[in-house]
């Protein structure tokens, strides 16, 4: 699937926290030191509002989700509000103590810092619902290492859902299915 990501209702401001996150802030958020409400939809594109939400993922009441680059962790913020069990995985550690600052006090949500590949390989193998990298390890990292672990820690029907840039323009959203 490829989504248009930028256009003219991107505005100027919007565009340098694009830059620096992927996402602006979402309504009613606050700047980053305190705790955050989770956000209000799944953003999937640099559009915020525009294209596939999290009923992309089907029915995630009690999955165990894993995002490969979290950021923040604002996407696993809002999964959890539908009841999924979530780990945050970043290899910045300033990036993980922003999550935790943020969401940390929220059921079900936890962060991880260290590489995305490795950091799978703590989870018990075919425990995992769904991988997620929004922008995330998979737009970074050799793919092979990191596609071995998730096949190793997704159940069998398990999902991947990997955001890529495309171009200035667009945005890339695959889901792939463990067999
Ligand atoms: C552009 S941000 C996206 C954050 C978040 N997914 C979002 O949509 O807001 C990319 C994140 O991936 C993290 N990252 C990149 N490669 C990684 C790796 N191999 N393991 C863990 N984290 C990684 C970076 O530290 C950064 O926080």
């Amino acid at each position: 699937m490829v989504h248009p990501a930028d256009g003219p209702g991107l505005g100027r401001r919007s565009r340098s926290l694009v830059d620096e996150c992927h996402h602006p802030p979402r309504p009613g958020s606050r700047p980053a030191a305190g705790r955050l409400s989770p956000t209000g939809r799944l953003e999937l594109t640099r559009r915020p509002g525009t294209g596939p939400d999290a009923s992309l993922l089907g029915d995630i009441n009690g999955a165990l989700v894993v995002e490969l680059g979290c950021g923040g962790g604002h996407n696993l913020a809002h999964l959890t509000t539908q009841g999924a069990r979530c780990i945050g995985i970043d290899h910045d550690p300033a990036k993980i103590h922003l999550a935790r600052a943020c969401y940390g006090h929220l059921p079900r949500l936890h962060f991880r810092n260290g590489d995305a590949a490795r950091c799978l390989g703590d989870v018990p193998p075919g425990s995992v619902d769904v991988c997620l990298s929004i922008f995330g390890a998979f737009s970074f990292t050799t793919p092979g290492p990191l596609l071995a672990a998730v096949a190793t820690a997704l159940r069998p029907g398990g999902q991947l859902l990997i955001v890529l840039r495309a171009d200035a323009h667009h945005d890339y959203i695959t889901v792939l299915t463990r067999r």
